[in-house]
């Protein structure tokens, strides 16, 4: 895009600090319109008089900041009708402080820079122009330190300093105009709770597990400090419990000025449920003082659910607020720790649930956008996009990197722009055609290293990697990939039978090593046929041969009978991680077992989604269990009380138990079908869906032994019916009622 300034920076490397870059502006004549355009190598805020300006914070967000980083436009208009005194605070954010573990710094760039440029024109259609550049002023600002982890210091009582005038800084990078959704400020919550705990820690308590920051506003003697650390669960003897932070400090330290302050962090946030007071001016604590701020990237909210059962509407609110906490301009995997990542596999996992629950087309069309500049030469993708460890290179693993297939898929689906699976075409083609060059078989994906069924509970109970076999897990995603890119290319016209000989190859070779006979035979990573291997059996290794459609249709019902049996020889539970849990309950529908899908939906017992709802849970834990039985932790290494994977049961609430689901030949819920599964335990579903093209409606109920059924389906749309009974119709736009 056309840049009017140049990129700049600090004369004297403030480190930790932010800094304020400042300019006067005094307009010659009446302003028609004026627009200023802001990006940095960092995290800006811009103000003027003393306004902070525009909805967004966060600014200008975070991208492959090596490939691009976008250009936020503000219409100033309004602000220009006098002089005009210009600052902009600029902070470190992603691309310059720790990230990744926390042990990375600068490494998108060893110090923060900033570029922008007032576009003003005047009534009578003259124009005037102030670009970033050398005569701008650079001050030290009361931002004494921030960093993304460990939180920000705002001292009031710091006085500015003339640092002298900006320097051109070297930044190469490509600039866009932004491309996906504002991070902004969503809700304000008030804490619920004032807590002393059992160590003496005066604690708050804000009811809810989110992403954003704590807003105080306090008149407190000049100097006087307040310190708060942050934490999602209280230990189980009630203290606070920061450990499985990590290395992210959380801290967030304001020093009074005297008079009325109001502070919150303007480069960092936190995830958090309770707050702890370290340091606080006064004895009593007012509650009132205190609000926190959730902020997520401003996507639509387009899908509601409630049903007759408390708990599964506990695990819907839990669901949602996994995806509020995690989508912050980039699917990351958790919102608190020393990681804050985007995550390749999460992401995939998710993203169907998350385009029910919101409107994420444009947060995931920018994210997309990365991904694919991201994919090396050879289509490899790799598990954290944008990529940014600078010693550990993540891996390219099947599942995570297949994101590259199922998020452009399951975005046309939910909304039906041709636009974005071309665009995204290449990208899912590169892919596939780097699996099929990995490893040393053609139509297999054997060797190479992998995240596994991530989290399983059927594996070594030291590794997480969970049971079964990756080159298993590789293999069927290697199928599933290029199935989906046959149908994106069938979509889009293009030629794909060189694909689907491709995926009738790899659906064979995969038939010979894993379903030798059409059972199971689990084949361990590395195996030589003649070798021996021990017998082994997973639920996911069932799953996803069920759901990637991988046995011979003659064999299906027997290798489901298996997976049904397995789960009810573990007392109806299932031991699935991140790859097998999203197609669980699908692979169970779909073979005759709805019934033991919803047995596993209601089971309270870990592993379970129930069982962190019936222990406290406000958002989706990382683990089954997180939190144990007996109340201690997973692990103090990885246990995020707010990791969305595990959320994506939504997409089987939604699409089988409520019954909506999109038609790949009409996306976008153009044509939708609709086979509502009730069962009693839910009592009834109230579900809405606002498409592109209306609002669709479903509801059903339970009256004596009948369940009745409504559904609204907007003008244009046709709705495919099928109800349990075996009923089919096909419905036009219109209000139906029916009862079985
Ligand atoms: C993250 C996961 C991620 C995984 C990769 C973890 O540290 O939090 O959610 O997918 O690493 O295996």
């Amino acid at each position: 895009m056309k840049q009017n300034g140049i990129w700049i920076a600090s004369p004297v490397d403030q480190g930790q600090a932010a800094v304020g870059f400042r300019q006067e502006f005094c307009p010659a004549k009446p302003v028609r319109r004026a627009v200023f355009q802001v990006s940095a190598m960092g995290i800006y805020a811009l103000y003027i008089n003393g306004r902070r300006v525009g909805k967004g914070v966060l600014t200008p967000g975070w991208t492959s900041y090596s490939h691009r980083v976008q250009v936020q436009s503000y219409d100033v208009t309004e602000l220009l009708t006098g002089p005009a005194r210009i600052e902009i605070g600029l902070g470190q954010g992603w691309a310059v402080g720790y990230i990744g573990y926390g042990h990375t710094n600068h490494y998108f760039a060893d110090h923060p820079s900033l570029i922008g440029w007032l576009e003003v024109t005047y009534t009578d259609g003259s124009t005037a122009l102030l670009g970033t550049d050398e005569s701008w002023d650079v001050y030290t600002t009361e931002v004494t330190s921030s960093e993304i982890y460990h939180g920000e210091t705002v001292d009031k009582t710091a006085p500015t300093t003339f640092l002298g005038k900006a320097v051109r800084s070297d930044v190469r990078t490509r600039l866009v105009p932004q491309q996906g959704e504002w991070i902004t400020e969503q809700e304000r919550l008030a804490p619920v709770e004032v807590i002393r705990t059992p160590k003496g820690e005066r604690v708050l308590d804000f009811g809810q597990n989110m992403t954003g920051y704590v807003e105080l506003r306090i008149r407190a003697p000049r100097g006087s400090r307040v310190v708060l650390h942050h934490a999602e669960v209280l230990d189980r003897d009630g203290n606070f419990y920061t450990g499985n932070y990590r290395s992210a400090r959380n801290e967030n330290i304001f020093v009074c000025s005297g008079g009325e302050d109001v502070f919150k962090p303007t480069y960092s946030f936190q995830g958090f449920r309770y707050v702890q007071l370290v340091e606080f001016p006064f004895d009593t604590v007012d509650p009132d003082l205190f609000r926190a701020v959730v902020v997520h990237s401003d996507m639509k909210r387009i899908g509601r659910f409630v049903c007759g059962n408390e708990k599964i509407n506990q695990l819907y609110h839990n669901i949602l607020w996994g995806q509020k906490s995690n989508y912050l301009d980039i699917p990351t995997d958790c919102p608190q720790r020393d990681e804050r990542l985007g995550w390749t596999g999460d992401a995939q996992v998710f993203c169907r649930t998350a385009a029910i629950n919101y409107d994420v087309e444009t947060f995931f069309r920018k994210w997309l956008t990365d991904v694919a500049l991201e994919q090396g030469r050879d289509g490899a993708v790799s598990g954290i996009i944008p990529h940014c460890l600078k010693n550990k290179s993540t891996l390219v693993s099947a599942a995570w990197g297949d994101v590259a297939c199922v998020a452009p898929w399951q975005m046309y689906l939910a909304y039906g722009d041709k636009g974005l699976l071309k665009k995204n075409f290449p990208l899912m083609k590169k892919w596939v055609d780097y699996i099929h060059s990995a490893g040393p078989e053609e139509y297999l994906w054997l060797g190479g290293q992998h995240y596994g069924d991530w989290l399983a509970m059927d594996g070594d109970p030291d590794r997480c990697e969970g049971a079964t076999p990756t080159d298993m897990i590789a293999s069927a995603y290697f199928a599933y990939s290029t199935g989906l890119l046959i149908q994106a290319g069938e979509a889009l016209g293009e030629d794909m039978s060189a694909y689907r000989r491709l995926r009738e190859r790899v659906v064979e070779a995969f038939r010979a090593r894993y379903l030798p006979d059409g059972r199971l035979r689990l084949v361990p990573n590395g195996w030589k046929e003649g070798d021996a291997f021990p017998p082994l059996e997973t639920q996911t290794a069932y799953v996803l041969i069920l759901y990637f459609g991988l046995c011979e249709e003659k064999d299906r019902q027997a290798l489901a009978d298996r997976l049904a049996e397995m789960i009810r020889e573990n007392g109806t539970r299932m031991t699935t991680g991140f790859v097998g849990t999203p197609y669980l309950l699908h692979a169970l529908t779909e073979n005759g077992y709805n019934d033991l899908a919803y047995e596993l939906l209601m089971q309270e017992r870990a592993p379970s989604w129930l069982y962190s709802v019936c222990h406290g849970a406000t958002t989706m834990w990382e683990h089954w269990n997180s939190l144990k039985e007996d109340g201690s932790f997973w692990s103090t290494t990885m246990n995020s009380f707010n990791h969305y994977a595990y959320g994506a049961v939504f997409d089987w609430i939604f699409s089988v138990a409520c019954g909506v689901s999109p038609v790949s030949a009409a996306p976008g819920y153009r044509e939708v079908n609709l086979a509502p599964r009730p069962d009693r335990c839910l009592g009834f579903v109230q579900t809405s869906l606002e498409t592109r093209h209306g609002c669709l409606r479903v509801h059903w109920y339970y009256k004596g032994d009948r369940v009745y059924y409504e559904f609204e389906i907007p003008a244009g749309v046709t709705a495919h019916l099928r109800l349990p009974s075996g009923y089919a119709a096909d419905l036009p736009a219109g209000c139906y009622h029916f009862a079985e």
